[in-house]
């Protein structure tokens, strides 16, 4: 059986259609509900709900022998995964952003708030003064309005978040999307079975957005 760790959350339904849009038969978000696992026993699948930061773990321990990560966890983690192929959704990207006032002070460290700790600390390395890294778990764009922290790293979609708080971007650091990610000794073992796989979700790329 071929398990695919699916990322809960907003980017469940897309990858469940490209999913559905290449002939397996899988789920609907409705049909997964408050469900951890859905068997597809005519295609021999199962199907894993993880939370999209902890994907890249599943997969590299073999819970998972497929999975669906954004390049901001990839990115963060550095998993020892093969990346197969790039799904094209998820589209946003990881920033810098500080509020609009905010004026650099080279003096002391940068205090960055964020939930992508190893990112900011390899953003900042050769930062002058250095750099303190204060880490949070959601909302980041309360830090520097509250003065918490100079600047965040953290991740814009449609930048609504930033303009809301009186936030502004001061660097794009890269470009995330959703990757098709696998576990090394599963593609070697299960390739008969993954390879069809991703050859169909490559011949459908852009069809599902
Ligand atoms: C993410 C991210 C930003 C927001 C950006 O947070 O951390 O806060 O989305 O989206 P936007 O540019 O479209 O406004 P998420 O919604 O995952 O929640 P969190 O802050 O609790 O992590």
């Amino acid at each position: 059986m071929l398990k695919i760790a699916l990322p809960s959350g907003r980017m469940m339904k897309q990858v469940l259609a490209m999913l559905t849009a290449v002939g397996y038969k899988a789920p609907t978000v409705e049909d997964i509900g408050r469900k951890l696992f859905f068997d597809d026993p005519a295609h021999g699948i199962r199907y894993l709900v993880v939370k999209p930061s902890d994907l890249p773990v599943y997969v590299y321990r073999g819970a998972a022998d497929l999975g669906v990560a954004g390049y901001d966890v990839l990115h963060e983690e550095r998993p020892d995964v093969l990346e197969l192929l790039d799904l094209g959704i998820g589209k946003c990207r990881m920033c810098v952003a500080a509020m609009k006032d905010y004026t650099p002070d080279t003096t002391r460290p940068i205090r960055v708030a964020t939930k992508f700790v190893n990112t900011a600390k390899r953003h900042y390395r050769h930062h002058a003064g250095g750099v303190e890294i204060i880490k949070l778990n959601g909302a980041v764009e309360l830090a520097p309005v509250l003065a918490m922290s100079d600047v965040i790293v953290d991740i814009v979609e449609t930048g609504t978040t930033l303009v809301e708080n009186n936030l502004e971007i001061l660097e794009t650091i890269f470009p995330i999307s959703s990757r098709l990610i696998a576990n090394r000794a599963a593609y070697q073992f299960k390739r008969d079975e993954i390879v069809p796989l991703v050859e169909g979700l490559r011949g459908n790329l852009g069809d599902v957005m």
